[in-house]
């Protein structure tokens, strides 16, 4: 496995594969690596002859009184992780290598950005856009691999890189699990064991209106409700809404169409992510 920080070093690493036309799977991450990250370097291993890891902790994606300074780092033991897992080259640039001085050139998917996670958290879908877009050119992937779990993240991607024609595929993964059913998140770390209990709430709340969907309920109303009951022990629900799985526009009840059961809320200061693709058939 190689280590490279520069984007000539990326693509002195990459130039032999190319040369030999070997396919590149690519896995953008920002780090502290959990098995939610490895199951994407997995099915990147599985489908493409070269993988590569980044590690970017991406500074225009959190805002002004977000976690960009506490964001959990050990760059060491993602180092390992990387390693034990198969991955070719990791690259790992600091910020002035993504954003030389003077930088001032965005991406945006308008539309996608507005609803969910892009109306409480403003500028996020931009800085995501972005940086993967500047990543995309860096790496010059043949397929790019991500969580189901971060939803509008990967319908802005999709739709930045069809809109801005990319060559690449975009293959989003199921959502990996604790044991109890929590996502799994670089964030968890900061759940004190009372919050670990409480932020199960959740899961349990996205399961329970996805048992009634497979019994047979479509109203989005009743589905809510029963979820809304678990939702009660986290600390403040930022939004548990039923979305169109592909253009994230509110669903339309009875649901017809595959739609996406999405929540967020805090549970202490830690804010949590998660959501359930419901498919009708
Ligand atoms: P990060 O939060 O590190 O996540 C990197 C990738 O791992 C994303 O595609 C995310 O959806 C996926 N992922 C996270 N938790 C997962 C889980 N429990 N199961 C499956 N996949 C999971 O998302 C980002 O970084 C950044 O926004 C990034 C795309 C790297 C741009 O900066």
């Amino acid at each position: 496995m190689q280590t490279v920080t520069t984007v000539a070093a990326l693509r002195d690493a990459l130039a032999e594969a190319r040369k030999f036309n070997r396919s590149v799977g690519f896995v953008p991450t920002m780090g502290f690596l959990h098995e939610g990250h490895l199951s994407l370097v997995e099915a990147s291993r599985t489908r493409c002859d070269v993988t590569v890891v980044s590690i970017f902790v991406n500074p225009t994606q959190f805002g002004p009184k977000e976690d960009h300074n506490i964001y959990p780092r050990d760059f060491p033991r993602d180092e390992k992780l990387c390693r034990d897992a198969g991955v070719d080259i990791v690259f790992a640039p600091d910020a002035d290598e993504v954003y030389p001085p003077g930088f001032e050139s965005f991406v945006e998917a308008v539309e996608l950005e507005k609803p969910l996670c892009g109306a409480l958290r403003p500028g996020h879908f931009r800085g995501v856009a972005t940086v993967v877009c500047k990543l995309f050119n860096m790496v010059q992937p043949h397929i790019a691999f991500f969580g189901q779990k971060d939803l509008q993240q990967c319908a802005v991607v999709r739709r930045m890189t069809l809109d801005l024609n990319l060559p690449i595929e975009i293959v989003a993964m199921p959502t990996v699990r604790e044991q109890d059913g929590l996502a799994m998140s670089s964030r968890n770390r900061y759940l004190s064991p009372g919050e670990r209990w409480r932020a199960l709430a959740i899961s349990r709340g996205l399961f329970a209106a996805e048992a009634e969907f497979r019994a047979g309920e479509r109203r989005v109303e009743k589905l809510s409700a029963i979820a809304s009951r678990h939702f009660e022990n986290v600390d403040r629900l930022q939004y548990a809404e039923f979305v169109d799985a592909g253009t994230l526009r509110p669903a339309t009840s009875p649901l017809s169409r595959p739609a996406a059961f999405c929540v967020a809320a805090y549970v202490g200061s830690t804010r949590l992510i998660d959501n359930v693709i419901m498919s009708p058939d």
